[in-house]
């Protein structure tokens, strides 16, 4: 018997395909386009619980998955048979772990697996307890004063500062962090469907020009000091002092810094240009910055409507953890995990034609009241989960093979950042949060100030 096509039930001019119930209309999706609501607005109309939903778009075949034994298929077993699409970042991030595929990516991944394992990422807890002590001291000041502070800039400084120390073992200087920052702006410019050819507007190609000669620069200094003592460590990219870890700048726990990594790399496999440094380095901090910075300041957002759980979470480093779970299940900051079927697919007996899209939204999967009862409430205690979760049900660091690289440092850092500041400051916010903004990343809108006090 031959399978339904997801999409034949929007097709009004064939008359024996049934219509299914669960298939988002043509006109509910002209009119949804018409109003200029987000597309998370159709996406939750189109959910239907269990079900696939497909829809046409912009004259492209879509298929929303939601259900978590569908969302396994896609992005667990099937990760080799939906694949990402041209990201809308390549200009920005180029030939880059993101955005590589097949051999390339694997043989990119396997060089940087190690290092971000729980163990690899120890070789980082000093550069993460020094950038979570320099935000810490800037709370302090706060506090003293009296003034309030923006919590949202607070923890991107922590976030660029503590990947900039893993990429090159040096600390975040107030000059390099506007370079990096940058990024956000970069990718917001870049046209959604990228062609590569657009022109940037002329503030943004000043921007990724000083990002590129940041790099280049970091590069050059890291080159310089591997031929001058064949160590890493030491010197000052970005003109930062070295940290303060080991005597030479490198890492305590032994073990290279990113860039060391993969300048070591580049005297073995001629595939590691300085083009493709520069990429991994700017896709390590594209991925790595903004994910953890927005996940800490929902936690900032739902701990201020919840200041029970904020005054529990204070010295228990276990409800910090609970506490950062259950923000990245409502509000998963990669809402929206975007694939293309290869070929012709199979799934839950329907076929997928070679080319679909297909939208995993962890943001509704984390929703599903199935899985989660009471799914809209901030309920920290659900975590630790007692009962095993069906696989593909809970994803914020995604599944599969293109799951993200950097999980544990993500939790580490944010771990560390979070209990350092509730253990001795209470929060509470001036102003209202912003509405919830779905766009690369899920990010409330605007800067979150807030008046910190000293714990008695
Ligand atoms: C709360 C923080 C973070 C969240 C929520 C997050 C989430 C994610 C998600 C959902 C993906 C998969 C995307 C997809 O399947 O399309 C991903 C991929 C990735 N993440 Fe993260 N991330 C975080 C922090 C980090 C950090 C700190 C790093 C690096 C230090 C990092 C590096 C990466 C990389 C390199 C990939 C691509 C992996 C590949 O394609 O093989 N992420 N991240």
């Amino acid at each position: 018997m031959q399978s339904q096509c997801v999409t034949d039930g929007m097709h009004p001019d064939v008359p024996d395909v049934p219509k299914l119930p669960e298939f988002l209309d043509d006109a509910v999706v002209a009119a949804w386009s018409a109003s200029g609501a987000p597309l998370v607005d159709l996406l939750r109309r189109a959910r239907t619980p269990g079900r696939l939903t497909g829809f046409r778009r912009g004259g492209r075949a879509a298929v929303l998955v939601t259900d978590p034994r569908h969302v396994h298929q896609v992005l667990g077993v099937g990760g080799d048979r939906y694949v990402k699409r041209s990201h809308r970042a390549r200009p920005l991030i180029g030939d880059g772990m993101l955005t590589a595929t097949g051999e390339a990516w694997r043989s990119q991944r396997r060089l940087f697996q190690a290092m971000f394992t729980g163990r690899g990422i120890q070789r980082w807890e000093h550069h993460i307890a020094a950038a979570a002590d320099r935000v810490i001291g800037r709370w302090a000041e706060r506090a003293r004063r009296g003034e309030p502070t923006d919590i949202a800039e607070d923890v991107q400084f922590f976030t660029v500062d503590t990947i900039w120390r893993s990429l090159t073992d040096h600390p975040l200087d107030q000059e390099t962090y506007v370079d990096l920052a940058a990024v956000q702006d970069i990718v917001a410019a870049l046209p959604a469907d990228v062609g590569g050819a657009a022109a940037l507007p002329p503030e943004v190609e000043t921007a990724l020009a000083a990002l590129d000669e940041r790099m280049h620069r970091a590069i050059t200094q890291a080159r310089g000091r591997r031929t001058a003592d064949g160590a890493p460590g030491g010197g000052a990219p970005g003109g930062g002092a070295p940290d303060s870890g080991t005597p030479d700048g490198g890492a305590p726990g032994g073990g290279p810094s990113v860039l060391d990594r993969l300048l070591g790399a580049a005297e073995t496999d001629p595939a590691y240009t300085d083009r493709l440094i520069r990429d991994e380095l700017v896709t390590l901090l594209v991925a790595g910055y903004e994910s953890s910075a927005r996940t800490l300041t929902w936690a900032f957002v739902l701990l201020d409507r919840h200041p029970e759980v904020m005054e529990r979470a204070a010295g228990d480093a276990r409800a910090v953890e609970a506490v950062l779970s259950e923000t990245l299940r409502l509000y998963p900051t990669g809402w929206l995990l975007p694939r293309q079927a290869v070929a012709d697919e199979t799934l839950d007996g329907l076929r997928i034609p070679a080319g679909t899209d297909l939208l995993v939204c962890p943001y509704l999967t984390h929703r599903d009241p199935e899985v989660w009862p009471d799914p809209e409430a901030f309920v920290p205690e659900r975590f630790p989960v007692r009962t095993p979760l069906p696989p593909g049900a809970y994803l914020p660091f995604g599944i599969g093979p293109r799951a993200c690289l950097g999980t544990r440092f993500a939790m580490r850092e944010m771990e560390v950042l979070l209990g350092g500041l509730l253990d001795r400051f209470t929060v509470e916010t001036t102003e209202p949060v912003g509405e919830p903004v779905f766009g690369i990343n899920l990010r409330p809108a605007g800067p979150l100030y807030a008046r910190v006090r000293e714990r008695t």
